[in-house]
């Protein structure tokens, strides 16, 4: 059997010479080596960017992590008035950020609560249902107790994170983040 040159730039898979080849391959050769070459700068490079890319999202975290800490607590945020919430009713508002969808919720004339809006499972946003006494994630069927946050049926394990809230002058305010894990 002819051992296959390792100088030879242009080689057939099956090691035979140029003239053994079918037409097909005679036609389109392939440098098999240099290809193999290639192929392993490529998967190398691949590799060693994609180990990059997860250095720096790692490091991006921790710095975001560090600002996140320094800020101290968020301002404190108005609203609306108590009147315009009817009962069973419901208010999106943004908190403590304008990227930061809340729900404001009303279950009886004295009782409003205030649930940050993103599910825990996988951030889709929860839709209450004061009726069932539960706020509602579509994306997986997910189910949180209206009163507690916490979650009652579905995949997600946390509660919602709740907003604490203070009523003045029959206006209700945001006056915090309440973050819990069970
Ligand atoms: S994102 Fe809410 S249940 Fe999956």
């Amino acid at each position: 059997m002819n051992k296959p040159d390792p100088e030879q730039r242009t080689m057939a898979p099956d090691g035979q010479p140029e003239p053994a080849q079918p037409d097909w391959r005679r036609e389109f050769p392939i440098d098999t080596v240099q290809d193999n070459e290639v192929a392993r700068r490529d998967f190398t490079t691949f590799m060693v960017l994609t180990s990059l890319a997860f250095v720096v999202g790692q490091f991006w975290i921790v710095v975001q992590n560090r600002f996140r800490g320094q800020k101290g607590p968020p301002a404190e945020l108005e609203i609306g008035r108590v009147d315009e919430i009817p009962i069973g009713g419901a208010k999106l508002f943004h908190y403590p950020g304008e990227h930061d969808p809340c729900l404001l919720l009303r279950t009886d004339t004295q009782t409003f609560l205030a649930y940050d809006q993103k599910c825990t499972h996988l951030s889709c946003a929860v839709v209450p249902s004061v009726e069932e006494g539960c706020l509602l994630c579509p994306c997986h069927l997910g189910s949180f107790d209206l009163h507690s946050g916490r979650a009652i049926a579905g995949p997600p394990r946390r509660p919602l994170t709740r907003i604490t809230l203070e009523i003045r002058a029959g206006v209700i305010y945001a006056t915090g983040i309440e973050l819990r894990t069970v």
